[in-house]
């Protein structure tokens, strides 16, 4: 199999160096010689310092697309400008595509499939979510038996990274996502990684194969933690949580929600342990029950394992006759169907609230009794110790279940008390048991 490398930056370069330095294996496991013929790069220096002389380097990919020598073009530049034209075309003039480019399969992915369906052509994309932890394949295939239920991860190596250092380390945000930069985590735009917007695109690729819906990104619910207070994340560990980016997908009778914000869960759960730039995805299945998938979900080698993996299974399809042999989402194409969005309004959760109020007589009983009126109950509370006669005290609590309109209206009706200072602070629980 030839393959056409566009794009030899962290995961491009991360590429070449698996597929050279593990051939003997990798030929040892499909008994076919995966050969990088042609790299394209705008940067014609920093390709030619990092393959072999024998490859050919182009400085126009679209140069790539008309050889009829290659097999698969691997798209490693990112976005969504000149990244489709590229996938378009390749998949169009019958070449397979390997793709790490979340925001393309995520805005793009429903176009792109039909593409390569038209031609009996393979668009793959595991590095898409969840880098190096191979969470398409498990859902599509290892999962294939089980009606999912829901799927809850996290998906940006950049927003974890940052929440542990402000946890563990106590590093302001700004300081922990100069960190995540550095370590070459954060995306071009680091907008789209603390703004949830990374999260999102990954989450709404996931959707569509644990439930056989249309790839549709307008149909999340996205919440970033640029606004994340350093103290919730304390007050969240003093009520036995720690505070995730999580990206959910759940499905059920009443629709699909699909939703990234940051999150409480209980310290218990192994997914709240997950800290660092590492990512780890919980998928319920209605048979195999909870399961868990833990790995590097950004960086060099670990994105490029995941891409190297897609070449491979290009390479062993390649030798049937129908190359299209597991579908693009999982689902047969024409079982893919629509089903009801539920609004971020009508979910089900458990909820967070920080209040900021003048230390007055009678200020708690204001406060649940405005919560006894809804007939909505409270888990647990905080009032912190005030120290001196004109401090404001910290209150927190936890609700029970409560539709995510109910707990607005309690939250307008306090905000409009006159002890009331500051906007609530409102984070959403989730229990992720069952
Ligand atoms: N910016 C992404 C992250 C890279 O931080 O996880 C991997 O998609």
């Amino acid at each position: 199999m030839n393959i056409g490398l566009i794009g030899i930056g962290t995961v491009g370069g991360g590429t070449y160096r698996v597929l050279k330095e593990n051939a003997d294996e990798i030929f040892n496991k499909i008994g076919i010689e995966i050969k990088i013929t042609h790299v394209a790069d705008k940067n014609l220096k920093l390709a030619k310092d990092t393959v072999d002389k024998e490859i050919i380097i182009e400085e126009d990919a679209f140069a790539l697309l008309e050889n009829s020598s290659i097999d698969i073009i691997v798209e490693l530049i990112g976005g969504t400008g000149i990244a489709l034209d590229i996938v378009r075309k390749a998949l169009e003039s019958g070449k397979h595509v390997v793709t790490a480019n979340k925001a393309l399969i995520a805005m793009h992915g429903e176009e792109l499939i039909k593409i390569a369906n038209q031609n009996n052509v393979i668009l793959a994309y595991e590095a898409a979510v969840a880098g190096g932890i191979p969470i398409i394949k498990s859902l599509r295939e290892g999962l294939a038996a089980n009606k999912i239920n829901w799927v809850a991860g996290i998906l940006n190596g950049t927003t974890n990274y940052i929440l542990t250092e402000m946890k563990d380390n106590n590093l302001p945000f700004e300081t922990a996502l100069k960190q995540a930069q550095d370590l070459g985590f954060a995306e071009a735009d680091p907008t789209f990684d603390i703004e949830g917007i990374d999260a999102a695109h990954k989450i709404t690729i996931l959707a569509s194969i644990a439930f056989g819906v249309p790839i549709d990104f307008e149909a999340v619910h996205i919440e970033g933690i640029s606004n994340l207070n350093q103290k919730d994340i304390r007050y969240a560990e003093e009520l036995g949580y720690r505070i995730k980016l999580l990206g959910i997908a759940k499905s059920d009778k009443s629709g699909v929600e699909i939703r990234v914000h940051p999150t409480l869960v209980p310290e218990k759960r192994l997914v709240a342990n997950v800290d660092g730039a590492m990512n780890a995805v919980l998928v319920q299945g209605n048979m195999v029950g909870p399961t868990l998938y833990y790995g590097a979900g950004a960086g060099s080698e670990p994105t490029a394992s995941a891409v190297a993996a897609d070449i491979i299974d290009i390479a062993r399809q390649s030798k049937l006759s129908n190359k299209t042999l597991i579908p693009t989402l999982g689902f047969m194409p024409d079982k893919i169907q629509k089903k009801n969005i539920l609004s971020i309004e009508d979910i089900f959760s458990e909820f967070y609230l920080r209040f900021t109020m003048e230390n007055k007589a009678g200020l708690l009983a204001k406060i649940t009794q405005i919560f006894a009126e809804h007939k909505i109950s409270i888990n647990s509370m905080v009032h912190k110790e005030v120290q001196e006669d004109n401090q404001n005290p910290d209150i927190f609590l936890i609700t029970s279940k409560t539709k995510e309109s109910d707990i607005n209206a309690i939250i307008n009706e306090i905000e409009l008390l006159p002890e009331n200072i500051e906007k609530i602070v409102k984070i959403r629980t989730e229990d992720l048991k069952k």
